[in-house]
């Protein structure tokens, strides 16, 4: 049946019809917040580039933390930024390291507040990139070695989940073989399967003061037009033992999200990284687009495409925005 019998319009006509024909709702239980651990107390320094994004002391993250959870957020994801760095990244598995201390200081002043960490090694080298350099390029087993220990060292802080950003192939299985030799085999795995090499992650370089100090990372995250390889990172990554699967970033690879979608009967989480926000509030702020809309319209295109879980720095902004 068609026109003029048909009229999609009539299912239109009001706010009440449009509200209980919605397909797709977002909900603060959908959301994860990043978050920049510094060392030092008392410090909250604004990102430039990420307006609305501080990086935080332990003592300025609790505080922090506290908010996010009365928001009714239910995780956030820390990210360590030390004051040391070096070659093997000795900083990622201290047991005083700052990600460490900030896990123990939110678990016993938030306790309901899910903490995921970001295990990877280059905010804590001093040459920048994801693992061990070996002969001028990234080593790829020695590496596993170094992620497996920063992940169980999460864990033993008390981190709820652990989340491998480094893109080395086999991490997935070593962290999962240490995470459960070290009597950590109730920690998740939320792998950042489908990383691309992006250029969106151009903010988060600043605050995370990961930019590689030579090269690219083009050898170990992935080729942004390759979709099929996607899926087999994912594959892989599930068959090494993951629990959830990400697509990172996530607006420019809707696609990739969709499919794993249909293919995948695992959670999903899309990250919003630091570029797609920043494009969105640096927009607003000229006054060209209407920031709150656009940002809740992103983050419901990535809910649409199969996202059960989005990472975005504009959690608490679109939470304190949500209806409860
Ligand atoms: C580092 C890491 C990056 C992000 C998360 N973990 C950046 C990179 O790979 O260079 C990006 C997050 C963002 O842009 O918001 N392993
Ligand atoms: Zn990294």
């Amino acid at each position: 049946m068609s026109f003029p019998i048909t009229r999609l319009r009539r299912l239109r006509r009001s706010e009440a019809l449009r509200r209980m024909l919605r397909e797709t709702r977002l909900s603060r239980d959908d959301l994860v917040y990043p978050l920049f651990v510094v060392e030092g107390s008392g410090v909250r320094a604004p990102v430039t580039s990420m307006p609305g994004v501080f990086r935080l002391s332990v003592d300025a993250l609790v505080i922090e933390c506290k908010e996010v959870h009365d928001l009714g957020i239910p995780a956030v994801l820390l990210f360590g930024v030390p004051d040391e760095k070096d070659a093997r990244g000795s900083g990622a598995d201290a047991a005083d390291g700052v990600v460490q201390r900030a896990v123990e200081a939110v678990k016993s002043a938030v306790p309901g507040l899910c903490v995921v960490t970001d295990v990877c090694l280059c905010e804590y080298t001093d040459h920048g990139h994801c693992g061990l350099i070996e002969d001028g390029d990234v080593a790829n087993d020695p590496s596993l070695v170094r992620l497996a220990e920063t992940a169980v060292s999460h864990a033993r802080a008390g981190a709820d989940v652990v989340a491998p950003s480094d893109m080395m192939d086999g991490r997935v299985a070593a962290i999962r073989a240490a995470l459960d030799g070290g009597g950590f085999d109730a920690v998740p795995i939320l792998s950042y399967a489908a990383k691309f090499a992006s250029a969106y992650y151009g903010p988060f370089r600043d605050a995370a003061e990961s930019t590689p100090q030579f090269g690219d990372r083009r050898s170990y995250q992935m080729d942004p037009p390759n979709a099929r390889e996607a899926l087999r990172e994912m594959r892989l990554d599930l068959e090494e033992g993951a629990d959830i699967l990400m697509v990172k970033p996530a607006l420019p690879y809707l696609d990739v999200l969709a499919r794993a979608r249909a293919e995948f009967d695992v959670p999903l989480a899309a990250y919003h990284v630091s570029g797609e926000y920043a494009m969105v509030r640096a927009a607003a702020e000229r006054g060209w687009i209407d920031g709150d809309r656009a940002m809740h319209e992103a983050l419901i295109a990535i809910k649409r495409a199969g996202a059960d879980l989005i990472l975005t720095y504009a959690a608490k902004d679109v939470a304190a925005q949500l209806v409860p």
